[in-house]
């Protein structure tokens, strides 16, 4: 999904819209004037914040490679590559969740790349088994809960959610939304369709309300009292724990947070990455990039920057996250969530989970 800046501070508000018009700007540039002389790179991305600006900069400081981005939601970059074809000026894809960088794959849009500083950087775990993409940066998929109407110690398990405990109690997204179709993909790998299934039936019938909104959405409904729990990703909470808008920390403050599944299989995590185009006419730089999205000082400065977990190990979180501290998550490898991705979307149907 496009996250939403609706609690981000003014100023990048307009920023983000800004930005729309040098997009547009760029779709022409990019495969017009190609200046052959110059060393670049050409990124297609699906993440835009300042940081990400600021780190493509500095990419630029230490490799003398320019940084050309266009952002746009996933789907529509997904859907520029495969009309692009050969053609296309891309050399690398940047999205979120392993579903998408999946479908990605499934429709050749991406080629395979390795190196050994990669394959130290990030943990197999996070990254296609044969190199087509790499993660960036974790996010968990947590429980949301307020802190003055639910007991914690009630819900200590995604299953849960399905118990009569909690009828007229869960506020939810669409299942459309490609993060609650890979946390089904992660349930079906742990439990079977079957359990899968009536678990989402369990939750469809616990709903407070029909699926509705983005992930912020829910953690305003919880804190407003329309429900009791949502899950939501974990970086959502923070961003509204660190607003720079006082209602916004406020609401934050009423919502509690909870990694599900800590004594079993451990909390569903995702990944944001990044994978070399399928016709890269940059290939070397793209991979230059994406090893340095991987070192020490870009994965602090990109995590951080949108309250994410690093994926490589060793680097310090945000302080939100040290306070929120250590979780088990859940080994499944993410590949699989992609493979799992149309079993997910059937459930869903079948459940009624609109
Ligand atoms: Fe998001």
């Amino acid at each position: 999904m496009i996250h939403s800046p609706s609690n981000r501070p003014t100023a990048r508000r307009v920023l983000g819209s800004l930005l729309l018009v040098p997009t547009l700007v760029l779709a022409f540039s990019l495969q017009g004037c190609q200046d052959e002389s110059e060393p670049v790179v050409n990124v297609y991305s699906h993440r835009h914040y300042d940081t990400d600006e600021a780190l493509f900069q500095r990419f630029t400081e230490l490799s003398g490679i320019r940084v050309r981005v266009v952002s746009a939601s996933a789907d529509e970059l997904i859907a520029r590559l495969e009309r692009e074809g050969q053609a296309s000026p891309a050399d690398v894809l940047i999205t979120v969740d392993a579903g998408r960088l999946h479908r990605a794959r499934e429709r050749g849009l991406l080629q395979p790349v390795s190196s050994d500083l990669l394959d130290e950087a990030v943990p197999m775990d996070y990254r296609d088994p044969e190199g087509f993409w790499y993660g960036l940066t974790r996010r968990v998929r947590i429980v949301a809960y307020a802190r003055d109407r639910v007991d914690p110690e009630l819900l200590e398990r995604y299953e849960d959610l399905a118990d009569e405990e909690w009828t007229g109690r869960v506020v939810a997204r669409s299942s459309e939304n490609i993060y609650n179709i890979s946390h089904m993909a992660s349930l079906v790998a742990a439990v079977g369709v079957e359990e899968a299934e009536a678990w989402a039936e369990g939750v469809v019938a616990n709903f407070a309300r029909a699926p509705q909104g983005n992930d912020t959405d829910q953690i305003r409904d919880v804190a407003a009292g329309i429900g009791d729990v949502a899950l939501v990703n974990s970086y959502y909470v923070g961003r509204l724990l660190n607003s720079e808008d006082a209602e916004s920390r406020q609401l934050a403050q009423r919502v509690g947070i909870l990694f599900p599944n800590q004594d079993d299989r451990g909390a569903h995590v995702n990944v944001s990455g990044i994978g070399v185009t399928a016709h890269a006419p940059n290939r070397a730089h793209a991979l230059q990039l994406i090893e340095f999205l991987v070192s020490e000082e870009a994965q602090r400065a990109f995590a951080e920057a949108n309250f994410e977990y690093p994926v490589r190990p060793g680097v310090a979180w945000a302080p939100t996250l040290q306070a929120w501290g250590e979780f088990r998550s859940d080994p499944l490898p993410l590949a699989q969530l992609g493979e799992l991705n149309n079993e997910a979307v059937r459930i869903f149907d079948r459940a009624g989970w609109r």
